[in-house]
C-alpha cells in the first residue's frame, strides 16, 4: 500500500518527539499497520533550526496554509496548540478532505462542535488521543473497550502541573509559587501556565472525555471551574492530618437532572487509589455498568508520550481511511444528545 503521507503543523516538543519516535519505531508501525506512515512536510516557524531536527526527506515551510492546501498529502498533525491559527488550518485541512490528528484540547474544548461537524460533513477523521492524559488512551478506552458500556462516572487527575504542584507542597512543604517555578523548569505547564493552575486545562480535557463518554456535545462553557491557586501549604497539611489528600480532580457524572461537570480541589482519602497518583502523573478512574470501576494511569505530559498518542491516530487513520464513513467507529457519537449539562 502507498504512504500514509502526513504533513505536520509545529515541530516543538510535541512535534519533534512524533518525527523521533516515527522513524525509530517505523518497521514495527508498519508491520502493524501494513502501511509506512511518511512525515513529507512540516510547517515550522525557525526554518533553520528545524532542518537541525528533521532529516532532509522532510520538505520545511514557514507557510502554515501550504501544508494544509497540499495535494499530496492524507492526513494534517496539528501540535501547534492555542486556538489561532489553528482553528482555521484545521477547517481548512478539513475542507481539503484530509484528516486531522491533533493534540490540542483548548482547540477541540472551545471549537469542537464546529470541527466535529464540519468533519462529519466531510467524512474525515478528527482524532485527539494526544489531547487528554498524553501516555493513557483513555479515549481509545472509551471509545473502543468500554464502548457495550454505560458511563455513570469519570473522575480524573489530568493536570499533571498542579498535580505536581499539590504532590510537592505535600511531600516538601513546597508554598505554591516555588512548586508552579519547578513545573514550569521540568516543562509540565502550559505556555501560560494560568491554564493549568485556574483549572481551565483540566476543565478542557474533561469536556473531551465527557463527550465520549456521554455523547453529548463539547461543552466547555457549561463546566464548573475552580483551580488551585486559593490553597495554601496550610490547607494540604491539614487535610493530611485528616487522612486526606488534596487533588484536582475533573468530574463528569450522569444524574437525574443532566450532566454535572466540575473541576475543583477534592479531599480524596489517604488509602484511595487517586491519592497515590503522585507528581506530575495523571489517572482517569471510570464508573461503567457492565465493567464496574476500571482506572487508567501513566504520564500527563512528555515529547515521546504525547507522541505515543499522535502516532496511535495516525495508525487510527491507516485502518479507517479504506473504510466509508459510516463504517468507521465514530470519535464523537452523539446518541444522548438530548442529555444537557447542568450548572453545578
Ligand atoms: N499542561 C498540561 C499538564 C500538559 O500539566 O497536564 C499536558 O496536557
Amino acid at each position: 500500500q502507498a504512504p500514509l503521507r502526513v504533513g505536520m503543523l509545529g515541530l516543538g516538543t510535541v512535534g519533534s518527539g512524533t518525527y523521533r519516535v516515527l522513524q525509530r519505531n517505523a518497521e514495527v508501525i508498519a508491520a502493524r499497520t501494513g502501511r509506512h506512515i511518511e512525515i513529507t512536510t512540516v510547517a515550522v516557524r525557525h526554518l533553520s533550526r528545524a532542518a537541525n531536527i528533521v532529516g532532509r526527506e522532510v520538505v520545511l515551510t514557514d507557510d502554515p496554509f501550504a501544508v494544509v492546501n497540499n495535494p499530496e498529502i492524507d492526513v494534517v498533525v496539528e501540535v501547534i496548540g492555542g486556538t489561532t491559527p489553528a482553528r482555521a488550518l484545521v477547517l481548512q485541512a478539513i475542507a481539503n478532505g484530509k484528516h486531522v490528528v491533533t493534540a490540542n484540547k483548548a482547540l477541540l474544548a472551545v471549537h469542537g462542535r464546529e470541527i466535529f461537524a464540519a468533519a462529519q460533513a466531510q467524512g474525515v477523521v478528527v482524532a485527539y488521543e494526544g489531547a487528554v492524559a498524553v501516555s493513557i488512551p483513555i479515549i481509545k478506552a472509551l471509545r473502543e473497550g468500554l464502548t457495550a458500556n454505560h458511563i455513570e462516572w469519570i473522575a480524573g487527575i489530568i493536570n499533571g502541573t498542579t498535580n505536581y504542584i499539590l504532590s510537592e507542597m505535600k511531600t516538601k512543604g513546597l508554598n505554591f509559587a516555588t512548586a508552579l517555578a519547578d513545573a514550569q523548569r521540568l516543562g509540565y505547564a502550559e505556555a501560560d501556565p494560568t491554564l493549568d493552575i485556574q483549572g481551565i486545562d483540566a476543565a478542557h480535557k474533561l469536556t473531551l472525555l465527557a463527550a465520549n463518554a456521554f455523547g453529548v456535545p463539547v461543552q466547555f462553557d457549561q463546566v464548573h471551574v475552580e483551580g488551585i491557586t486559593e490553597l495554601d501549604s496550610l490547607d494540604i497539611s491539614f487535610a493530611g492530618s485528616l487522612g486526606y489528600h488534596v487533588k484536582l480532580l475533573g468530574i463528569a457524572q450522569r444524574t437525574s437532572r443532566g450532566l454535572e461537570l466540575r473541576v475543583h480541589p477534592t479531599l480524596i482519602a489517604a488509602d484511595h487509589l487517586l491519592a497515590q497518583v503522585n507528581g506530575s502523573m495523571n489517572a482517569v478512574m471510570v464508573k461503567s455498568d457492565a465493567a464496574g470501576i476500571t482506572l487508567y494511569y501513566g504520564a500527563g505530559a512528555g515529547s515521546e508520550q504525547t507522541a505515543s498518542a499522535v502516532i496511535a491516530d495516525l495508525v487510527d487513520v491507516c485502518r479507517t481511511s479504506g473504510t466509508s464513513p459510516q463504517h468507521r467507529v465514530p470519535y464523537l457519537a452523539f446518541q444522548h444528545s438530548a442529555m444537557a449539562a447542568i450548572q453545578v
